[in-house]
């Protein structure tokens, strides 16, 4: 029998995650705590985390839960809306209370109704900071019933994010969640300004595998998986090394009854399998030597912060390794991603 391979990583930070709050975030949270130094914490909670305060008793909120002995770094975010001041943001920035401002538009997903309608009403948001290099995180899809949902990401950068870049030059803009080939696109068009997070369900599975053959609640989530093609392109955003792309896992737990559900809600909950599904991907693509890049290297650089000191040792087993499949709750269960690939990379030491 050969040995198993190994690679030792700087500990991977998330850098889009959904922790929610009270028990179902007690649920959830080790198995960030397990695989990831740092998180960006989103903050689409009911009701949402808008401003510095909130920010910093949501923060209490997820310390105070941390397992004992884990070293963990919640990054918090607000959530914009269009009474979101200025001198607020600010302050929580200077502070180091909130480290970036989510966009919502709203309706586009889970908890978005107080999100913003009219984008020209954050732009004195925007402008303070551009002025202070705190990045604006966007959820990138227009709401209108008009666009078919196959399209919004597309038509978001058209309608919203190339005119947003144009009167903002300097502001850090980190488009959430990519999607499409357009998304790559543009993004690959931009300067060092612009980056993007991509999920690892997005590197796996397009939309055939949530509609063929039977509709796969847990496979939805938006943005929604689009066409072969451009899974293709995420995959080679992700693997090419390139500093603007960077994983943020974007995993969004829901309880199964409300996922399985004759109106199922959006999020797929992915933490438990995630580093080793993203190995895999890297693996059969040829470009491991990339991992760290898109793991652990190109977030910090983006957020100006230090890569990890920590590291992980990734293993590669001679055989697929068995993946979680649930995690239960005192409300009932919570199903984890399904690849539905061979997986032979699993998390060993974390140091
Ligand atoms: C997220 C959630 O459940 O909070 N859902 C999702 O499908 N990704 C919200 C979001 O990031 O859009
Ligand atoms: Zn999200």
């Amino acid at each position: 029998m050969t040995t198993a391979r190994s690679l030792t990583i700087p500990l991977p930070d998330d850098w889009h995650l959904h922790l929610r709050s009270g028990e179902m975030m007690r649920a959830v949270l080790p198995w960030t705590t397990r695989h990831f130094g740092r998180a960006i914490v989103m903050p689409n909670l009911d009701p949402p985390v808008v401003t510095r305060a909130d920010a910093v008793r949501y923060h209490s909120e997820i310390t105070a839960a941390l397992p004992d002995g884990v070293t963990f770094q919640p990054l918090m975010t607000l959530y914009m809306t269009e009474r979101t001041e200025p001198g607020d943001v600010r302050a929580a920035f200077e502070a180091g209370d909130a480290v970036a401002v989510k966009l919502y538009p709203a309706g586009a997903t889970t908890n978005s109704a107080a999100g913003v309608h009219d984008i020209e009403t954050i732009y004195p948001v925007l402008e303070t900071m551009e002025e202070i290099g705190m990045p604006f995180l966007v959820h990138g899809e227009v709401v209108d019933p008009d666009v078919d949902i196959f399209d919004r990401e597309a038509v978001f950068i058209e309608k919203k994010l190339i005119p947003i870049r144009a009167r903002f030059p300097a502001l850090k803009i980190v488009f959430e969640h990519l999607t499409t080939s357009d998304g790559v696109e543009y993004v690959l068009s931009c300067d060092a300004y612009t980056a993007a997070t991509i999920t690892p369900h997005h590197l796996v599975i397009n939309r055939n595998a949530m509609l063929v053959g039977g509709i796969k609640p847990h496979y939805y989530c938006l943005p929604v998986a689009k066409r072969e093609r451009h899974r293709l392109a995420l995959i080679e955003a992700a693997t090419s090394g390139d500093a603007r792309f960077f994983l943020g896992t974007d995993s969004a737990p829901h309880l199964d009854s409300a996922k399985e559900s004759a109106c199922g809600c959006a999020g797929i909950f992915n933490v438990a399998n995630a580093l080793g599904i993203v190995a895999q991907v890297f693996e059969n693509k040829n470009a491991l030597d990339h991992l760290e890049a898109f793991t652990s290297r190109n977030g910090p650089a983006f957020y100006d912060l230090p890569v990890s000191e920590r590291s992980m040792t990734l293993i590669r087993h001679e055989l697929p390794v068995p993946l979680p499949d649930k995690v239960d709750t005192a409300r009932g269960r919570i199903t984890i991603f399904d690849p539905k690939m061979d997986v032979y990379w699993d998390v060993g030491d974390v140091d």
